[in-house]
């Protein structure tokens, strides 16, 4: 690993093959311009992402030549190529329907190419933890390259951020607070720059996550897309692309157990999203490496909550990276890292955060005096949810952290659509909204419609949260005291399924509890009259998304992408 790769590349075996095949290479390749001395480089793949119907990547192609320039530099030969992209804003049912096989399409287009080593430029929430599961599975160097946030939204002197003052504006609206011109200006203030959205969602979260695995470069994650030092970080990652691919470093050496630790000590010490717990678990499953709940528990416990950014806390990227960004982060947690693990700069942690220095402490708290004890997420269990479900703690409201009170079902989506609003709903402040049927196969594609809205009547009484659980995910701009990805799901008989309204359910965050407050016998009852919700497909990728999607305490992959090992030594992994 530490010095130069002697042995043949993939590359050099296409087109330094003496027979036929070699001519075609050759032929085929030089007929796009290229020459015999660029054909002798080591051939890096750019993975683009590019796409008009993903807003959060729409300055790609501009990145994607510096990323080419710094190829060239270091002495390699670049080769663009696209795979699909996934946007939040216009997939419908949701993305995470699309993130397994985005991972597919990225790990074929590795494999099937001459590419000795990857540039993987992903951004919105759905795209990176797809790419890295790809080199995960493939194995050959590989490097993130973060799109980077939009600027703060910004209207009469008030800073806003996508998405958290969406969901605020909507429901301001709704409550009959604002004004339709009012909402309008927002819509127009609010997404003022190319780039992901600029709190600590999905996005940031899994670019932090990127950085903190040591998969891309030290300071990648907060810069925003349209500053010129992106475009810097473009040309430098495409530069040490080719440095790894000489000295042979690749995902597995990098992204180990010990790397995955940091990855998620910094997701909690970041108020980072509930998201980040399924994605990490399916890196993790294409590694060989099962992570079991209690572990993000665990670290969550120990981890004191230190970054004071939305939707958790009080700032947006803009002003982490002023503040210096993940480096800065992670320096003030050094004492917990696994400081040996070694990233894509060739060095390790220790090395890369030698010479940093802690930024600004409105930003990044100190470490003795953090701006809560534990880590934004915590892992709830119980007879409601025996493998688990998550609550982000950081963003629940004091009064809901210990709370009983009566459910109000809604039986799927629609159901929950049709009725939320119904002025003869039974539902106080006191209530607990429970939606069943939006989990991985349920839904299918577990949406992110784990906040529930609270009903119209509620709002104009001035509420502002209620305890939501659900089998569905959240986007990580939400806030509330949301319980999600409650596991197993409904539609696979978990014992939501079989909540009724008028049930007790009790949530205590400190005691990390979720019960349900009907007797075994009761539960027993019910489960013998349940029958499973109909499938939502009957062809194509949604039929064998809904076959062989796994929980969400398993990661959300497809059984069959998982390691053969790994399926081999845990049964239930093959929940079909
Ligand atoms: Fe792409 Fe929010 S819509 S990150």
């Amino acid at each position: 690993m530490g010095g130069e790769n002697t042995k043949q590349r993939k590359s050099e075996a296409y087109f330094g093959d003496p027979g036929m095949w070699g001519f075609v290479h050759r032929s085929f390749t030089k007929a796009m311009g290229y020459t015999d001395d660029d054909i002798r480089k080591p051939v890096i793949g750019i993975c683009n992402t590019f796409s008009e119907l993903n807003k959060c990547h729409y300055h790609f192609r501009e990145l994607v030549e510096f990323v080419k320039r710094g190829v060239w530099q270091a002495g390699g030969m670049p080769m663009e190529f696209p795979t699909i992209s996934i946007g939040e804003p216009y997939v419908k049912p949701t993305t995470m329907l699309l993130r397994n096989l985005m991972a597919m399409d990225t790990e074929e287009m590795m494999r099937a190419h001459p590419i000795d080593g990857v540039v993987l430029i992903g951004g919105c929430d759905k795209t990176i933890p797809a790419q890295l599961m790809a080199a995960a599975s493939v194995n050959i160097p590989a490097i993130c390259l973060t799109g980077g946030p939009m600027l703060n939204g910004r209207l009469n002197g008030e800073t806003l951020g996508a998405c958290t003052d969406c969901y605020r504006f909507t429901l301001e609206h709704k409550a009959g607070n604002i004004s339709d011109e009012q909402l309008s200006l927002v819509e127009n203030s609010i997404c003022r720059s190319d780039g992901h959205c600029m709190v600590m969602g999905t996005a940031s979260t899994m670019a932090s996550i990127a950085e903190a695995i040591g998969m891309a470069l030290p300071g990648c994650a907060a810069i925003p897309a349209p500053d010129s030092r992106r475009r810097h970080m473009a040309e430098l990652t495409g530069k040490q692309i080719v440095e790894l691919v000489k000295r042979d470093i690749r995902p597995r050496d990098i992204m180990t157990l010990d790397a995955i630790k940091n990855a998620i000590r910094v997701t909690m010490a970041s108020g980072g999203s509930t998201n980040a717990i399924i994605h990490l678990i399916a890196i993790a499953g294409r590694l060989g490496i099962k992570l079991p709940l209690e572990m993000f528990d665990e670290i969550s416990s120990q981890t004191p909550f230190i970054l004071n950014l939305r939707p958790s806390g009080q700032y947006q990227m803009e002003e982490y990276f002023e503040a210096g960004g993940v480096p800065a982060l992670m320096k003030e947690l050094e004492p917990l890292l696994n400081t040996d693990c070694l990233t894509v700069t060739g060095k390790t942690v220790k090395e890369n955060l030698r010479h940093v220095r802690t930024g600004d402490r409105r930003v990044i708290f100190p470490l003795d005096n953090p701006l809560d004890k534990q880590g934004g997420i915590v892992v709830l269990r119980g007879n409601l949810a025996p493998n688990g479900a998550l609550i982000k703690q950081t963003a629940v409201s004091p009064h809901l952290r210990k709370h009983r009170g009566k459910a109000v079902v809604f039986e799927s989506p629609q159901d929950m659509e049709r009725r939320i609003d119904d002025p003869n709903l039974e539902v106080d402040e006191n209530s607990v909204l429970v939606l069943k049927n939006a989990g991985p196969k349920g839904a299918p594609g577990m949406p992110e419609i784990g906040q529930l809205p609270i009903p119209k009547k509620l709002l104009a009484k001035g509420v502002r949260d209620m305890v939501r659980i659900s089998d569905a995910r959240i986007s990580g701009t939400s806030y509330g005291t949301l319980v999600v990805h409650v596991s197993p799901e409904a539609a696979v008989g978990g014992p939501l399924a079989f909540v009724q309204d008028g049930d007790e359910i009790e949530l205590d965050i400190e005691a990390r509890r979720l019960n349900l407050c009907v007797s075994e016998e009761e539960l027993e009852k019910r489960r013998q009259k349940w029958t499973p919700p109909a499938p939502k497909y009957d062809r194509g990728y949604g039929l064998l998304y809904v076959e062989r999607v796994l929980q969400a305490d398993q990661g959300c992959d497809f059984d069959f992408l998982l390691p053969k090992e790994l399926r081999q030594s845990n049964p239930e992994l093959t929940d079909r």
